[in-house]
């Protein structure tokens, strides 16, 4: 499982699996990257030294063994089942195959095993949704989750490399006095907060809400779980912030929560009333842990049953790239995640 291609490597989520890759050490034998026509030549720098983006196509995956793909839903649905066919083992971040049925829906820290079941394409689930599952899954595993409302505070980067451009050069517009004019976004993001950018279903939700709803039922194994996700875009460069509120089945105590939450993996506690300093998209940049914190009880489920809190993660990192890579060391025997779970010797 050496021999490793990242198909979307120019792109933002392309860009972090290229760091995460190297700042974890992932014992691969060769890279290979692909992206458009458009990028044919580019040199980018590597642990190596520098490596040539070649354009994708039907032959790109002749000698690969592994092949990340963040180059968008298309993309994937059309090249994923030929890098299967070259015998490729696919890890995909796009949204093409996360509902088949025998494509795993992984994140590591909650359901590792499905990796073991997988056909050919193992799938990373949306963003939004990894932030929000991680935080949700150690809390339901004690105390089952009846409903989550759920409010996302999107940033710009999760639209993609081209979309965070657009914040940049649209804020320096409206500083220096002139409008701001949306060509990746349907709307002017800078200085804005607006609805999620996916097309809205019949029942009124964006793609993105169904996504965290579907997503979420099938990682966890359980189709009652009720969600109800709110989804928006703000003028954040990176990092995803979500306001849940939760509902479980039985009581819990803000400090049954603290608990939980302060030991369970890939989350880290950031809940100084005092500084008031909680979870922001600063502070979550470039992290692999998701913050948690405005941990609080909601007086208005009854029976102590309702608790509030706020979460930040890096949906480059951990709600795309990093899942990707820690999804590899799983199958990879000798990588990063293999060594920590043998220990020290
Ligand atoms: P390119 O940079 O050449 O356009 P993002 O999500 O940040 O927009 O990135 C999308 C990624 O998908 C980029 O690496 C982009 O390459 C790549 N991509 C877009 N269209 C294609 C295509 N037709 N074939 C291969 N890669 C593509």
């Amino acid at each position: 499982m050496k021999r490793v291609a990242v198909v979307g490597a120019t792109g933002a989520v392309g860009t972090e699996l290229r760091c995460v890759l190297a700042q974890r050490e992932f014992p691969a034998e060769s890279y290979r990257l692909f992206a458009s026509a458009r990028s044919a030549g580019r040199r980018i720098d590597w642990v190596d030294g520098p490596l040539t983006v070649a354009e994708l196509g039907p032959h790109s995956f002749d000698d690969v063994d592994l092949a990340f793909f963040s180059a968008g839903a298309s993309i994937s649905r059309e090249y994923a089942p030929l890098a299967r066919e070259a015998g490729a083992i696919v890890i995909d971040n796009s949204s093409a195959f996360r509902m088949d049925r025998d494509v795993p829906l992984v994140i590591p820290e909650i359901n590792a095993k499905a990796v073991r079941s997988h056909n050919g394409i193992l799938a990373v689930p949306n963003c939004s949704t990894i932030i929000m599952a991680v935080v949700l899954w150690p809390l339901h595993r004690v105390h089952p989750i009846r409903r989550v409302v759920v409010c996302t505070y999107q940033a710009i980067s999760g639209a993609g490399a081209r979309a965070l451009a657009e914040l940049e050069s649209q804020t320096a517009d409206v500083l220096a006095g002139r409008p701001p004019t949306p060509h990746v976004l349907p709307v002017p993001c800078a200085f804005n907060v607006f609805s999620h950018n996916t097309p809205i279903g019949e029942d009124g939700y964006n793609v993105e809400e169904s996504k965290m709803i579907a997503e979420t039922r099938k990682i966890f194994g359980d189709d009652t779980l009720r969600i109800a996700p709110t989804c928006m875009r703000v003028p954040v460069r990176r990092v995803h912030t979500e306001a849940l509120s939760i509902e479980f089945e039985t009581p819990i105590t803000e400090q049954d929560a603290r608990e939980i939450l302060g030991t369970a993996p890939g989350l880290e506690i950031l809940d100084d009333r005092a500084a008031n300093r909680f979870p922001t998209p600063l502070a979550a940049e470039g992290r692999d842990e998701v913050y948690v914190g405005r941990i609080r009880c909601d007086p208005t489920i009854p029976d102590g049953r309702g608790l509030q809190l706020i979460c930040a993660g890096d949906q480059l990192r951990k709600g795309a790239a990093l899942n990707a890579v820690q999804i590899a060391e799983l199958l990879s025997p000798g990588s990063a995640a293999s060594e920590r779970k043998r220990g020290p010797t």
